[in-house]
């Protein structure tokens, strides 16, 4: 059958190097290795022909995610529109966004509280309840394709619910259930994995273990108690989480962002993060998809350092993951804002610049974690600038406690240990806006907006993908309500997962709003973006010297075409003293300009394209 040949022919290309990882990790694992094939066999023989006409297209043209029309928003179903059926009945407003990629926060069984916002999965089969069902979800992927927009979901793969099949098993004492998490029968080895492996949660869930009193066991616990850490030491883990993956692939899943991957093999005497295993493991996935479903993506969750998040790529000849957030530049841009100086973002972004243009990173301003100030604070020194104070500084400027800021963001895992806190609030709130509406200020607010528009106009000048946080196109400010809700309140992350409000979202076809500008403002950007090919990541993308501490300077060339792009993040009028010259039209304003000695109004930004 023309089918099965299919399958055999990329099952033939993988299988050696699949073998080879699967039983160096797996040491005799060759029993387990032959029931995976027979788990990619028959996801393989299930996937529906429209899915597999979709991969065929796509492995005609590996490129398709990385055009210059690739935009994605993140989204939780609940909030945006109720349930799955919602969100399809809301796709024209999506579209409407310019959105090409919707990415769906965790939808699949989770308990009713203890859920940390469904990163705690109770079955990897079944879709929450009150959002709906696989057929919906199946349906919903359908339209989006229809639509030209594909559909990323998370594959929480660290860990499950306590409440998975699995770990009701193990604390009852069924030993192969065990087997899959990490159990431990007194404080001994925990104690000793204690002290090598920091902790992800400090105030909200402390440590890494916690003790099951019925069970009388501990049970390895990184994130919340109430996931436990799933143990990939176990070849059946292995095997059972992939199956799960491809059943989400079939469904019609394009993109799986694995969620918290590096934390997925832990090993005593270090810090159970990046170790090599997991690229092992996220090497195999990769071939797996590939051998059954080759049309879906995995981006991974890597919030560290670029050092750590680059090797996730994988090679040239053994990739691994199509594309990893830019969350260091993301923590850069916002380190920006609250100093008004931008050398530390423009040494990000020439560290950025310097990689291989074949990276594909996701830039966001704002998701739905907290902002941790993951900054580069050897390169900071060299300014003056310390880690503890600094961060100290930067979460007075983000809570509004600091002069002259009307930022109104929310601590998070506030550590009084190390000095550590982390940061949320919507892009608007931190931006300013909520302060500006609340003081009545309306030419603050009009400034709110401008530095709201400024930021997503640089994230959108960076190569990669840009992802909205849904609410962020309408300015959507912080939403208080969740510290009413006991099962919510001590997570200021909720903060900023409020209901989309989609009366202020009506105020898009009222000029004079902030949501007009907001609104159109976006689109305008995202048109302009797909118009140009020099916005292809293709591009060539350097700094250039502004000789002003708040000014940014970005240049993009392709095939003879060029950009300069300023932006101004301070709320006074500048001038841009840059040596780029030739006469340019400012996409943006329409003026033309040439690209030297450029004003620049507050938080202002230039999209100068040059004239031919
Ligand atoms: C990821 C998610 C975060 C979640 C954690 C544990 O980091 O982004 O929201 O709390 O994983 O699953």
């Amino acid at each position: 059958m023309a089918r099965e040949t299919v399958f055999n022919r990329r099952l033939n290309r993988h299988r050696d190097e699949l073998k080879w990882l699967y039983c160096e990790l797996y040491e005799g694992g060759a029993e387990y290795f032959e029931e995976l094939c027979r788990i990619m066999e028959q996801r393989g023989r299930e996937r529906d022909a429209k899915l597999k006409r979709l991969d065929k297209k796509r492995e005609e043209n590996p490129e398709w995610y990385k055009g210059n029309d690739m935009v994605g928003m993140m989204m939780y179903t609940d909030a945006f529109a109720g349930n799955l059926k919602g969100v399809k009945k809301k796709l024209d407003y999506i579209e409407e966004c310019g959105v090409r990629c919707l990415h769906l926060m965790p939808l699949l069984d989770s308990p009713e509280v203890d859920n940390d916002g469904g990163y705690a999965v109770s079955d990897f089969t079944r879709v929450k309840k009150s959002l709906g069902t696989m057929e919906d979800l199946k349906d919903l992927a359908d339209e989006c394709h229809r639509r030209d927009i594909s559909v990323c979901l998370d594959f929480v793969m660290n860990h499950t619910s306590q409440e998975h099949e699995w770990a009701v098993r193990a604390r009852a004492g069924e030993q192969e259930y065990r087997d899959r998490y990490f159990f431990f029968d007194n404080w001994d080895i925990p104690s000793q994995y204690e002290k090598t492996c920091p902790q992800v949660f400090p105030t909200t869930a402390p440590g890494n273990f916690t003790w099951l009193e019925d069970a009388q066991q501990y049970v390895m616990t990184t994130f919340y108690p109430y996931q436990w850490d799933l143990n990939y030491r176990n070849p059946r883990v292995f095997n059972l989480m992939a199956d799960n993956l491809l059943n989400l692939a079939n469904h019609g899943v394009d993109i799986l962002r694995i969620d918290a991957v590096p934390y997925i093999w832990k090993e005593l005497g270090t810090s159970c993060r990046n170790l090599p295993q997991v690229h092992s493991i996220v090497r195999m996935l990769r071939m797996i998809c590939e051998v059954v479903c080759p049309g879906i993506l995995l981006l991974g969750e890597v919030v560290m350092e670029p050092a750590k998040v680059v090797p996730y790529f994988g090679t040239v000849e053994k990739p691994e993951c199509h594309m990893l957030y830019n969350v260091t530049t993301m923590a850069s841009i916002w380190h920006t804002v609250a100093t008004g100086n931008v050398s530390l973002l423009r040494h990000q972004m020439d560290v950025i610049n310097s990689l291989p243009r074949e990276y594909v990173f996701l830039n966001y301003l704002r998701c739905h974690d907290d902002i941790g100030w993951g900054l580069e604070y050897a390169w900071l020194k060299q300014e003056n600038i310390e880690e503890v104070p600094h961060k100290k500084f930067l979460n007075a400027y983000f809570t509004g406690n600091w002069p002259g800021s009307m930022a109104r963001g929310e601590l998070y895992n506030d550590d009084p240990a190390s000095g550590d806190a982390r940061l949320c609030g919507t892009t608007a709130s931190l931006c300013g806006l909520e302060g500006a509406l609340d003081q009545q200020d309306k030419a603050a607010a009009d400034r709110a907006v401008d530095c709201d528009l400024m930021l997503h106009a640089c994230m959108m000048t960076l190569s990669g993908i840009p992802m909205l946080y849904s609410g962020d196109e309408i300015g959507q400010l912080n939403d208080y309500s969740y510290k009413e809700n006991p099962a919510k309140a001590a997570d200021s992350r909720y903060v900023h997962r409020g209901q989309f409000r989609w009366r202020t979202a009506a105020n898009r076809g009222r000029k004079g709003t902030a949501q007009y500008r907001l609104f159109h403002g976006i689109s305008f950007l995202e048109e302009l973006r797909k118009t140009y090919r020099v916005f292809l990541n293709a591009a060539a993308v350097r700094t250039s010297d502004t000789h002003d501490p708040a000014l940014l300077c970005l240049v993009r060339e392709l095939d003879g075409q060029k950009l300069t792009a300023v932006f101004n993040f301070s709320g006074e009028r500048k001038t841009a003293w840059i040596d780029e010259p030739g006469s340019c039209t400012d996409l943006l304003s329409g003026e033309t300009l040439e690209g030297r000695n450029v004003p620049m109004p507050p938080y202002g930004v230039r999209w100068m394209l040059y004239n031919e």
